[in-house]
This record gives C-alpha cells, sequence and structure tokens, in this order.
C-alpha cells in the first residue's frame, strides 16, 4: 500500500514538471506554468471538498471548514510558497503545501473546532522582481502602490503581472487575512546541514534571521575590445568584480555574515566589447539584525569607493530591509509537544533562509517545523527529502492539529 508520505513525495516531484524552462524545474511569480500547479493542487483540495480560490495576488487558498459552520470560526492557516528559484529542487516551498493537503486527508472526513485554509503563496523567492514575499504580504495586507510599480526585466510591472494572470490588482485588500486567526504553520526543508548532522528528522524553528536585498548598477563606457588602450576603459563588470570579492571578504571577516552577489546582468554582453553597464544583486544576511544593516552600509560605501575611482557612475537601490522574526513561543510550545508525542527528540535551530512564516507572523502567531535536508542541499535541482522525515512531519502535525484543537 502506498503511504501518505510516499505519496507526498510523489506529487511534490509531480509539481515540479511545471516549468518555465524544459527539463528543469523554474517557476517565477505569475508564468504560465503556475496555473497548472494551481489545477493539480485545487483537484487535491476539491477531492476533500474545500472551497477552492486565487486570490488577487495569485495565492491558491483551500478552505477545510471547521465543525461549526459560522463563517466566524477561527481558523489556522497551514502554508508555503509555489514558485520558485531558477533552476529550483522539487520541495522548496510546494512541500509544505503538499504536507498541509495530506494531514487534511488524514482527516478522513472529521472536522475540528476550526477550519483550516491551505495557502500556496504565489512568491516567496523574490525572482522576478527582486523583492520576495509578494503572496504573503498580500495576505498580511501590505502589498502597496511601490510593490505593485516595481518591473521586472521586460519592463512589466507586479500589476501587469497580476492581470496578465487574470487577476484585478484592484481586489488586493480582499486577499488580506480576516477574522478569528488560530495562527499560522509552515512546513518547509531545513536547506541546511543542521539536522542531518544531529541525526534528527525534523527541528523546530526559533527564529528566521532578518534579510537584506540590493541591486547595484555600475555604468561606464562601452567600447572596442581591442583597440582602447586600458587606461582608458571605464570597465563596469571589472569593477563589479572588484565589489564581489570586497563583498565576499567582508562577509568571511564578520562572524555570521554571509553576503551573496548571486545576479549579475553584463551589457551589451560581447566577448569583444567593454562592457559598458553592469548590474549586480546583493543579498545580506545575520541573527541580528544591526550587524547585517551596518554590513549593508559597509557595502554600498565599498562599491561607492570603486566606481568613484574607476569614474563610473554607481546608482545603488535597496530592495528590502527585512528584520528578523522570533515565532511564537506558545504556538512553538504547541508544535514541540506535537513533535515530542510523535516521538522525535525536539531541536529548536534558527533559519538563514526567508520563509512566508516571517510575514505572516506579523498578523498572527507563526510557528515552523523544518524536515532534514540530505547533504543540506537546496535551491539546486538535487534538493530532496527522506520519505520517512516526511512521514514523521505528518505525524507531528496530526498531533499539532489534536493539540491546537483542545487548547
Ligand atoms: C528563500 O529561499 C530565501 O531565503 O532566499
Ligand atoms: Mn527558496
Ligand atoms: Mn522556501
Amino acid at each position: 500500500m502506498t503511504s501518505a508520505a510516499e505519496v507526498v513525495v510523489r506529487r511534490c516531484r509531480e509539481l515540479a514538471a511545471f516549468s518555465e524552462e524544459p527539463g528543469v524545474t523554474t517557476r517565477t511569480f505569475l508564468c504560465g506554468p503556475m496555473r497548472e500547479v494551481h489545477a493539480l493542487l485545487s483537484s487535491w483540495m476539491t477531492g476533500l471538498r474545500m472551497e477552492v480560490r486565487v486570490d488577487a495576488a495569485g495565492n491558491l487558498r483551500g478552505v477545510y471548514p471547521a465543525l461549526s459552520a459560522s463563517p466566524d470560526a477561527p481558523r489556522l492557516i497551514i502554508g508555503s510558497h509555489l514558485d520558485s528559484v531558477p533552476r529550483a529542487g522539487p520541495f522548496d516551498g510546494v512541500l509544505g503545501v503538499v504536507i498541509a493537503i495530506g494531514l487534511l486527508e488524514a482527516l478522513e472526513g472529521s472536522r475540528l473546532p476550526y477550519a483550516i485554509e491551505v495557502v500556496g503563496f504565489s512568491e516567496e523567492e523574490g525572482v522576478r522582481f527582486g523583492v520576495p514575499f509578494i503572496g504573503s504580504r498580500a495576505v498580511a495586507g501590505t502589498v502597496d502602490e511601490d510593490l505593485l510599480s516595481r518591473r521586472d526585466r521586460d519592463g512589466r510591472s507586479v500589476a501587469d503581472a497580476i492581470r496578465a494572470f487574470g487577476l484585478d490588482p484592484a481586489t488586493l485588500p480582499d486577499a488580506a487575512a480576516r477574522g478569528s486567526l488560530v495562527g499560522y504553520l509552515e512546513f518547509h526543508i531545513e536547506q541546511g546541514p543542521v539536522l542531518e548532522r544531529l541525526g534528527l528528522p525534523l527541528g523546530i524553528v526559533e527564529c528566521i534571521v532578518g534579510q537584506s536585498r540590493a541591486e547595484a548598477v555600475f555604468t561606464g563606457a562601452a567600447g572596442h575590445a581591442g583597440t582602447t588602450p586600458m587606461a582608458d576603459r571605464r570597465d563596469t563588470l571589472a569593477a563589479a568584480a572588484e565589489w564581489i570579492t570586497a563583498v565576499e571578504r567582508h562577509a568571511f571577516n564578520t562572524p555570521g555574515l554571509v553576503a551573496t552577489v548571486g545576479g549579475l546582468e553584463v551589457t551589451p554582453g560581447a566577448a569583444n566589447v567593454i562592457p559598458g553597464r553592469c548590474s549586480a544583486t546583493l543579498d545580506v544576511r545575520h541573527a541580528d539584525d544591526a550587524v547585517r544593516r551596518s554590513a549593508v552600509e559597509t557595502l554600498s560605501a565599498a562599491a561607492r569607493g570603486i566606481a568613484e575611482r574607476r569614474h563610473i557612475r554607481l546608482t545603488w537601490t535597496e530592495r528590502l530591509d527585512q528584520e528578523g522574526v522570533q515565532m511564537d513561543s506558545s504556538l512553538t510550545a504547541t508544535l514541540e509537544r506535537a513533535v515530542t508525542l510523535a516521538g522525535i527528540p525536539v531541536h529548536r535551530l534558527s533559519s538563514g533562509a526567508g520563509h512566508d512564516a516571517m510575514i505572516m507572523a506579523s498578523i498572527m502567531p507563526a510557528a515552523m517545523l523544518f524536515l532534514r535536508s540530505p547533504g543540506g542541499l537546496s535551491h539546486h535541482p538535487d534538493e530532496t527529502v527522506i520519505e520517512g522525515d516526511v512521514a514523521a512531519a505528518l505525524e507531528a502535525g496530526r498531533f499539532f492539529l489534536g493539540e491546537l484543537a483542545r487548547s
């Protein structure tokens, strides 16, 4: 017989096939293949007689009703994201949504004193618009004009992307979670090596570290690679390269700091043309928000210094300053009891990765359960999960729902 965990893993792999790029998983905010992801997830949810809708931010939302038919019944939200980084693995985000559905299937039609809303957030990675959490920000009611007018590489705004998907940005206020909210629970792969090193299937998230994102655009002068003397050049890629090594050095020299330049765009991008423009992304994280912010200042000053010396213009745009977030102590205690009841040792850890739980924590108690990541690998096609760990997460989830019903 097929186990529930086996079904979860199979479903995640099935969803991974819906991609903007053949042969790999790439799914950015409201891309075409997201419709197929919605259709398959919706079919599993409507099989449970859940009411399913897509809100104006493109979040897929299914409600499993409470015991009482009252529309004011309290509600637990369980969710994670459906978008991905380019060339992603099958489990980052999607696993949390598929586990939520698996948990509801395990209820076999029985109802709880609270409703459960499963949310597949439309955007968490920040790939298409350079800013993450578009989906969860809509549920938190904090999408503003600034976010709606952000543009992607093709010049399309967030609002355009919403309209192109057949949705109406004017109805965004209806996406905000209202009513009596019990809390938010997110299942997610750890994406790091801690649980594997400890030999543990599950971990309880205590806090999620803050993150900053920025974009540095170096503008110099394009020119002929064969005829322009070295001293006459204003090579923007060389300037960016110098800055990138400064970023790496600063992170190495600051305990606990991680800093990444993960995206570069070089224009015009030909072997025999001096790069006239180069844009570079920056991602900075640290458990202490003050250290993170001061690192961003240092790194933007470094970029300015390098640009000035090379007679290059620098435009610096801050894209994100997301504070670190503590998970709710009471909901986390409930999760700990559930993990113990599932026969698994409790281990608390912090998350270096960002999660929708950071945003949901601003409007309701939030808790997160991590599943071990084999090899600590994520944001990579070989990212995987152990079926036995998924079974453990489902078991802990079942106890969590029971404990919450009793409280
Ligand atoms: C999301 O995966 C992030 O932490 O960037
Ligand atoms: Mn991710
Ligand atoms: Mn994720």
